[in-house]
């Protein structure tokens, strides 16, 4: 069978020859414009005056489109209409864009776009959690609370108290394909719109809105992303919708990208969070109580920032059961970009959060850390701070592999010997396990619909509401088309996502594209397989039970012929071969208001240990050795899976290491190039890096070949290379190192510092 075998990724040939097409890749007809953005100066005012005289007549220059030139400025957010495409007198951050250029070349337009002269009266911007705090400026009114039992008793009654606050940067997704999107007028004033979007539903419906047209007038084709990370579920609106207007409104095909430093001055990025956290212990560190308090910055507009700060609280517990737990979420609102989604979806704030208490606990009692979340670990039954009961909880028995093949005890003790020997460098070690729960919190997003042709050749050709962006979703879904047939893979055709195929899609986001796509193509594939069976059992007067698909043939009671043979026979019968498939995930209900349901169909596991090394003269520090045991169900596909495994942790770890976001007291985002910002590089992978999918996986749901979704939960596992920092740290002093992220050389130099009192 085709799935569960380690192909390579679909597109592989193409992306390391330069042959996959992007959507900026596509040949544009000759009078194509491009498009780019004029942008705030200030974060937060009022413009007074726009003279845009010199950017009108910058060479190339066709139009200028300005908040006046619109009856009705179109919306660009995902749900609270409060993104204006361009802004409306009011500015509301640092690079939100105000003006339009067209121009007949991208240069022309980015150069042009410089030159508008505005005015503003500018007024105090909010840039800083703790600025929004003071002002009060929320959304939803005030915090969300999710509680159970009674924290604040079960605190003070127990017999060890610590509490502290964390603080964690936001992050950038550096998609290597920045943000793109381009509009063909056809005819009717129809339009096709190529976006480099996870949401091409999404996409579809704000275009329809922007121009007062039925969603059936819009097209949206997606063949790839390079790379979307979240970023890419909301934040190609504007470039799609702005394309789509100049499109019907000069009737030439519009294109915009943008460059690395607008895509970074202009779209949201990781939520940065504050947490505050008051937990009660007995005197092994099991939690008797928690009290946590996250303070999430959301920028400028809602964007996804309740259900990404509802994702936060939801992994607050992580892998632990927590008796007594109350946690307050505030969504702040500030002057900045709108933060937005990114590959866990607020999960990994959530998660850091009581990962920093499992190492302060450990730190406090002088507990090995390992020890104290053992003890913490959930057992199946036990219920999470939002009444859902954990039934598949494999974390203990992955642990004590983990620690095996990683032979943590020994390297324990070889650290604390090196330490004691070396007054500069100071190795650390940690292990953190993740426990993610995989479906939308928004429960009618999970759904997902196919289509699914086979020629009378015998060969196929796929579709499904899904896009890919890397992370191997199409090879997936191929690979379970294929096995439905009893094909190879060869004989499937992957093809761009196309609202016009199946409609009324959700993002490829929460983990869960192969598990709804995967299903839905199943169900597609199951009904062509079966019409055909019951055409053959009669031809060959047996039972379509006693026909079978295997090995690109088609055996039929004692009879065999090829798969396409069978699909010929079937359309000379006049049988359909042509099917939709849908699925919907079961047994979700959820009341986000409340706090209590199952928003989650399922949970994915995982462990890693990480070994770092600091040097303590300049802070500066490397990760020497991570091993990671990941639990992906039932593997669809080997290869793709320890690939996500292995740019999750990466990318995680980027995150809580040298990936800095700086904005300075005027709001203007000082970190918006590599040159500035920097993403780990290959050479900061982990020197020794040892991936295993966990042996016994296996869906204790009914997934997709009891699968489970693996693109987002591995992220988190770059949390231990934080613990890791912290501990070498810890071995230069008594004190709590309390190290915040990103632990960049400088914080782990102050943190050095800091420890030895
Ligand atoms: N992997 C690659 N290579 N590129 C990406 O953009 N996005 C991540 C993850 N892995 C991403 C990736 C995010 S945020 C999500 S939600 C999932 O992939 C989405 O795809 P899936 O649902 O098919 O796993
Ligand atoms: Mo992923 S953050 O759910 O796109």
């Amino acid at each position: 069978m085709s799935v569960t075998k380690p192909l390579p990724h679909d597109a592989a040939p193409l992306h390391v020859t330069g042959q996959a097409r992007y959507v900026d890749d596509i040949p544009a007809p000759a009078n194509t414009v491009h498009l780019a953005f004029g942008l705030s100066e200030i974060a937060h005012g009022s413009i007074t005056d726009m003279d845009l005289s010199a950017v009108r007549a910058t060479p190339g220059v066709i139009a200028v489109l300005g908040p006046d030139d619109f009856d009705e400025m179109p919306d660009c957010s995902p749900s609270n209409h409060d993104e204006p495409l361009l802004a409306t007198g009011d500015v509301q951050y640092l690079g939100q864009p105000i003006f339009l250029v067209v121009a007949d070349s991208h240069l022309a337009a980015r150069k042009a776009a410089r030159l508008g002269k505005v005015t503003y009266q500018e007024l105090p911007a909010l840039l800083t959690i703790e600025d929004a705090l003071d002002a009060q400026e929320w959304f939803e009114g005030g915090p969300r609370i999710y509680a159970t039992g009674d924290a604040a008793t079960a605190i003070d009654g127990a017999r060890h108290v610590i509490s502290g606050v964390l603080e964690m940067g936001g992050q950038e997704h550096f998609y290597l394909e920045g943000q793109a999107a381009m509009a063909l007028p056809h005819e009717g004033g129809d339009v096709l719109v190529h976006s480099s979007t996870q949401h091409p539903s999404e996409i579809q419906h704000k275009v329809a809105h922007a121009l007062h047209k039925p969603m059936n007038a819009v097209r949206v084709e997606v063949r790839r992303m390079g790379g979307g990370f979240g970023g890419k579920e909301s934040q190609g609106n504007a470039l799609a919708i702005a394309c789509a207007v100049v499109a019907t409104r000069l009737n030439r095909p519009a294109r915009m990208r943008y460059d690395r430093d607008d895509d970074m001055m202009i779209t949201g990025k990781r939520h940065d969070f504050r947490i505050d956290y008051r937990v009660g212990v007995d005197d092994m560190g099991r939690i008797q109580g928690i009290e946590f308090k996250q303070y999430a910055r959301c920028g400028w507009s809602m964007d996804l920032s309740l259900p990404v700060a509802d994702r936060a609280m939801l992994h607050s517990d992580n892998a632990y059961f927590l008796p007594h737990a109350r946690i307050e979420s505030y969504r702040l609102r500030t002057h900045t970009q709108s933060a937005t989604a990114f590959r866990g979806f607020g999960g990994p704030q959530g998660v850091l959060g009581i990962e920093r208490v499992m190492d302060h606990i450990a730190h406090y009692l002088g507990r090995d850390p390992v020890d104290v979340r053992r003890d913490n670990f959930y057992r199946n039954g036990q219920i999470t701070p939002y009444h859902q009961t954990v039934e598949d909880f494999v974390l203990p028995e992955m642990l004590e592999e983990l620690l095996a093949s990683s032979d943590y005890a020994a390297r324990r003790k070889a650290v604390v010997e090196w330490n004691a020997q070396n007054p500069v460098l100071k190795r650390g070690i940690a292990l953190t396990p993740v426990k993610f729960g995989i479906s939308f919190t928004l429960t009618h997003l999970n759904q997902a619909g196919a289509l699914v042709h086979v020629y009378q050749d015998g060969s196929i050709h796929l579709n499904h509401g899904g896009t890919e962006m890397g992370q191997g979703l199409f090879q997936k879904v191929a690979q379970v088309a294929a096995s439905a047939f009893g094909v190879p893979p060869e004989m499937v055709k992957i093809t761009a996502t196309d609202t016009a195929k199946v409609p009324n899609t959700s993002a490829t986001a929460a983990s869960s594209g192969s598990d709804l796509n995967g299903m839905a193509v199943k169900a597609a594939c199951d009904t062509i397989r079966a019409r055909i069976a019951t055409h053959l059992a009669d031809t060959h007067q047996t039972e379509p039970a006693r026909v079978h698909f295997d090995g690109g043939k088609v055996f039929v009671g004692d009879d065999e012929m090829t798969f396409a043979q069978a699909a010929a026979s079937a359309y000379l019968a006049r049988v359909s071969l042509s099917s939709t498939g849908f699925y919907a995930t079961p047994k979700l209900e959820w009341d986000r208001i409340k706090g209590r349901g199952r928003p989650f169909f399922y949970f994915a596991y995982g462990a890693a240990v990480t070994e770092v090394v600091i040097d303590t003269l300049t802070g500066e520090n490397r990760i020497l050795r991570t091993d990671i045991l990941h639990d992906a169900g039932a593997s669809l596909n080997p290869a793709l899976d320890i690939g996500q495994i292995e740019g999750g942790y990466v990318q995680g770890a980027g995150w809580l290491t040298t990936e800095e976001l700086v904005w300075d007291h005027k709001g203007r985002l000082r970190t918006h190039a590599p040159s500035t910002y920097k993403i780990p590089a290959c050479s900061d992978r982990p020197e020794v890096f040892n991936v295993a999918l966990w042996s016994k996986g296996r869906n204790v749901e009914d997934t997709i070949y009891r699968s489970k979704a693996v693109g987002e939960p591995p992220f988190m596992l770059g949390i231990s290379a934080l613990m890791a920092l912290s501990d070498a740290v810890s071995a230069c002093g008594p004190l709590y190192p309390a190290l915040n992220a990103p632990a960049t050389a400088e914080k782990v130099l102050k943190a050095v510092q800091k420890v030895r009192g």
